[in-house]
């Protein structure tokens, strides 16, 4: 039953058109450097965004600046493209963990935290990153918060080699989330990525016994907790896409695209 709920973040595996593939593998210089090409257009996008988050700004106003900066760099909005989602970007404030529509009525204020979900195309190939932001002032409990999800992201990385399982990337994440006091998202995970965005393996943020798929050299996944302050329960919204969590606690979520290599992760998505 859980199974069924469990989706891939970012979005919306269940709309997939057509089955789901195996995650890309890179095995040749050409899509290397072609997938680290929409993984730097990912860091420009959401680096842009990140420097006009502040009181008063629209979601709406975020988006278009996401979108600029795909069409500057020949790119395009993934889950547009994909799923048809309402937007360039996935944009949530707060208790919304993933998937939320950007909205001209959407304001920022003081206190909020905001979550940045950018997903692009370049010549075929997709990478897909988030970063969550404090909005001016925020609480030390919430800034826990932001910091967890990126110290379980990193804590994650020392799991990723070949012969690993994807269980253990996620009782990684798992173990750090629960030691600083908060909760994973249990109905949405990592996920393959490369040719479209979901693709297999799921990379589950908790330790999942049945999750067997084994790491391997050139492997392309994302590595994204997604934890709440409360319960980590989630529902979806009336408007058909936004997750939110049950208890209306704050979430946070942190993502990078990467390959797995022999040596340390490469991630296509980082400065
Ligand atoms: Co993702």
């Amino acid at each position: 039953m859980l199974r069924r709920r469990i989706r891939a973040a970012g979005a919306l595996r269940d709309r997939a058109p057509g089955g789901r593939l195996r995650a890309m593998s890179i095995d040749d210089e050409y899509d290397l450097e072609a997938l680290r090409a929409a993984g730097r257009v990912v860091r420009a996008t959401l680096d842009a965004m990140r420097d006009a988050v502040g009181p008063g700004i629209s979601t709406a106003r975020l988006d278009a600046i996401a979108g600029e900066v795909m069409r500057v760099h020949g790119a395009r909005s993934a889950p547009r493209l994909v799923y048809d989602f309402p937007g360039e970007t996935c944009i949530s404030v707060n208790d919304e963990i993933v998937h939320g529509i950007p909205s001209p009525a959407r304001v920022l204020a003081d206190g909020d935290l905001v979550k940045l979900d950018v997903t692009v195309e370049k010549d075929g190939f997709m990478a897909d990153a988030a970063i969550t932001c404090a909005v001016g002032r925020s609480s030390e409990r919430a800034r826990q918060l932001v910091a967890c999800a990126e110290s379980a992201f990193r804590r994650a990385m020392r799991e990723v080699r070949p012969g690993r399982c994807v269980c253990d990337i996620g009782g990684a994440v798992e173990g750090e989330v629960l030691r600083r006091g908060f909760n994973v998202v249990r109905t949405l995970t990592g996920h393959g990525i490369g040719r479209t965005i979901h693709e297999n393996p799921m990379v589950p943020n908790w330790y999942d016994p049945t999750a067997r798929a084994r790491l391997t050299e050139g492997l392309v996944i994302t590595v994204e907790p997604i934890i709440a302050m409360g319960s980590g329960e989630s529902y979806e919204a009336d408007d058909g896409w936004t997750i939110r969590t049950l208890d209306g606690s704050l979430a946070a979520h942190f993502e990078h695209t990467l390959v797995v290599t022999k040596g340390a992760p490469l991630l296509l998505t980082a400065a």
